[in-house]
This record gives C-alpha cells, sequence and structure tokens, in this order.
C-alpha cells in the first residue's frame, strides 16, 4: 500500500504516543502533590527495581527467582496505589498509559519477533485510501446512538410489527449478526427500501461495531465506487490497483446507495461483478444498500448479477418499509 500514507500515519502515531506520555506525566505531577502517599509508592517502586538489578548482577544465576519476588512486590504497591486513587475520587488506571488501541499500544505494529501491521494500522490506511476517514460520522451513527423513537409506530405492509418495533427488532438482529461476526452463515447483507428509512445508519452501526472488534471495513457509496473504478480502469497507475485489491481483501466491504452512481459503461458493472462474485467465493463480509426494489436492480445490473446478490444460500435481504424519517425531522 501506498509508501506516503503509511509514513504520515505512523507519524500521527509517534504524535499520538508523545501527547499520551505527556498528559500521564502531568496527571503523575497532580496525583503527587494532592496525595503524597502515592508519591512516596512510586520511589519504592523505583527503589525496587534499583535494587533488584543490583542484586541480579551480583547473583546472575538467580534472576528469574528475582524477578518473581520483583514482581510479585510492584503488584502488591500497585494494588495499594489503585486503592489509595479511588479513595480520593480518581478511576483506578489514572496513572496508567492511555493507548487508543491497546492491542498495538498506540505502536500501529503486534507480534514479535515477526511484527505485523494492527488492524488500526490497517483500517487507518485504506481509511486514507479511500478518503472515509468520516469517523465523526461513525461517533454520531452506531448502536449506541440507535433511537428506536425516531420511527413512528405506523402498521407495515406484510408484518405483525408497526415501524418502530420492527425497527427495534431489526437492529437486535444485526447485533446478534456483530457477536457472531466474522463466523456469519450468510456474508452479503442487501439493505432495500425507500429513501430515509434508516439504511445508511445501520450500515453505519455494523462497520463501527465490527471495526471495534478490530476487523476492516472499507464504506464507500456505489457513486464512489464505480468512479473509482472506472478511473482505475483507464489509468491502470500501480496505486489504483493496489486500491482494487484492497476491494477483495478487506474483511466487510460497504456499498451504499446502489443505483445512484453514473453508468460510464459496462466495464464497471463487469467489475462490480466480480468483485462480489469473489468476495462471495472468498465468503467475505460484502453489505449493500440500495432505495431500487429487487425487479429495477435486476434490471439495471442483469441477471447475472443480480442472482448473485439475491442467492439465498449467501444472501439476507432485508426490506425497509414505512414512513421517511427525515420529513418528520
Ligand atoms: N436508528 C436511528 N436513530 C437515530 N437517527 C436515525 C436512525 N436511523 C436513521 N436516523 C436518521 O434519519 C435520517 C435518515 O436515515 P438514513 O440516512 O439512514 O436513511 P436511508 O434509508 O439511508 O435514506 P436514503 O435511501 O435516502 O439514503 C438520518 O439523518 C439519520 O441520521
Ligand atoms: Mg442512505
Amino acid at each position: 500500500m501506498n509508501e506516503v500514507y503509511l509514513r504520515e500515519i505512523l507519524q500521527e502515531y509517534d504524535e499520538i504516543q508523545r501527547a499520551q506520555s505527556h498528559a500521564l506525566s502531568l496527571r503523575r505531577e497532580e496525583v503527587f502533590s494532592r496525595i503524597p502517599d502515592i508519591a512516596k509508592i512510586h520511589n519504592d517502586m523505583i527503589e525496587l527495581m534499583a535494587q533488584n538489578s543490583r542484586k541480579a548482577i551480583l547473583n546472575p544465576n538467580n534472576t528469574s527467582a528475582l524477578v518473581n519476588e520483583l514482581q510479585g512486590q510492584i503488584a502488591r504497591l500497585k494494588a495499594k496505589e489503585m486503592k489509595l486513587l479511588k479513595e480520593n475520587g480518581y478511576p483506578g488506571d489514572y496513572l496508567e498509559m492511555q493507548y487508543r488501541c491497546e492491542i498495538c499500544k498506540d505502536t500501529g505494529y503486534t507480534g514479535f519477533p515477526v511484527k505485523e501491521k494492527c488492524s488500526c494500522l490497517v483500517q487507518k490506511l485504506l481509511e486514507k485510501t479511500y478518503r472515509l476517514s468520516n469517523i465523526q460520522e461513525l461517533e454520531a451513527e452506531n448502536f449506541d446512538t440507535f433511537d428506536p423513537m425516531v420511527f413512528p409506530e405506523i402498521p407495515l405492509e406484510n408484518s405483525r410489527l408497526n415501524q418502530r418495533e420492527y425497527m427495534t427488532e431489526l437492529r437486535d438482529r444485526l447485533l446478534d449478526y456483530v457477536d457472531e461476526f466474522p463466523n456469519n452463515q450468510k456474508r452479503t447483507i442487501l439493505f432495500t427500501g425507500k429513501t430515509g428509512l434508516g439504511k445508511t445508519f445501520l450500515l453505519n452501526c455494523m462497520a463501527k461495531s465490527i471495526m471495534d472488534k478490530g476487523y476492516t471495513v472499507i464504506r464507500t457509496s456505489a457513486y464512489n465506487l464505480f468512479d473509482q473504478l472506472f478511473y482505475g480502469a483507464i489509468s491502470d497507475s500501480p496505486d489504483s490497483l493496489a486500491q482494487k485489491r484492497n476491494l477483495f481483501e478487506v474483511d466487510v466491504l460497504i456499498i451504499d446507495d446502489l443505483g445512484t452512481e453514473t453508468r460510464r459503461n459496462n466495464f464497471t458493472v463487469e467489475d462490480l461483478f466480480n468483485i462480489i462474485n469473489e468476495r462471495t467465493l472468498r465468503r467475505s463480509h460484502t453489505f449493500l444498500s440500495t432505495n431500487l426494489g429487487l425487479s429495477n436492480l435486476r434490471e439495471r445490473y442483469t441477471d447475472r448479477i443480480a442472482s448473485r446478490l439475491f442467492d439465498n444460500a449467501n444472501t439476507m435481504i432485508i426490506r425497509f418499509q414505512g414512513a421517511d424519517i427525515r420529513l418528520k425531522k
């Protein structure tokens, strides 16, 4: 993937680490001046470690016993520190380094001795590549902010549930899906329904919670995807080839608003077919949304693509119905 992006992102990681460790030293100063007992515990820890290294030098055959002893002593001091912090109204981990990613501790890499890119780094690279760093959007639209009250309690055709109940049940079903992820039986999900029924919102919920589980996600609109495929096809630069490879390799590909893209030629539709087909064969996850009904989709994308999309063995089709909640807003 693009080396320039990688360098930029690793620089961001460096800055984050530096900011976090600065924040930690400020928290230490604050606590040490307010709670001298904790300052003393820290001095004791430093003293213990120093003593321990002296002992280890004098007694090189006994280092593992020394390490065990030291770990026990440090753990006891830490427990004491945590108790004091809580008694004084601080969170127990107030004097710990705070990491944005607990897996790689904000270094971007995991594994020893062979280093691998952490999924948070891979995700950042994808976001840069696709200019989809709309993380703010995911902060606003996720399962925690899902609000059933935005949906009216009007009856739906062919359902015993009203719109609000239907959407609440759908949310729970998708939460189960995320729990099971990536071992789901059906790995393609198609949201179909008119405008303003909460399709994009739910796609964002899925994106956020699957990313939080440590998987990579590309979110794109069909419009941008087709644009990218089209310009990729006419340029064939190494960059566009790498971007295209991501579309096959990412854990979840989300294509919003299928049907709104400009059709430049059949070539891009063929590309779409290849991506979906290949992802289905690899048992990868692809989530799509569309305003088009099934018969319109068939017309627009040919039977071959449509039958891939609607193949019951691999695809969960979810129909959105009811009143446009944008109008209500
Ligand atoms: N569960 C929800 N809780 C709170 N707000 C929601 C919820 N679902 C949707 N909304 C809000 O309602 C509006 C319409 O929802 P959304 O964009 O998801 O509709 P859509 O079905 O994707 O429409 P379109 O087909 O036009 O793209 C948005 O502003 C969205 O933030
Ligand atoms: Mg939408």
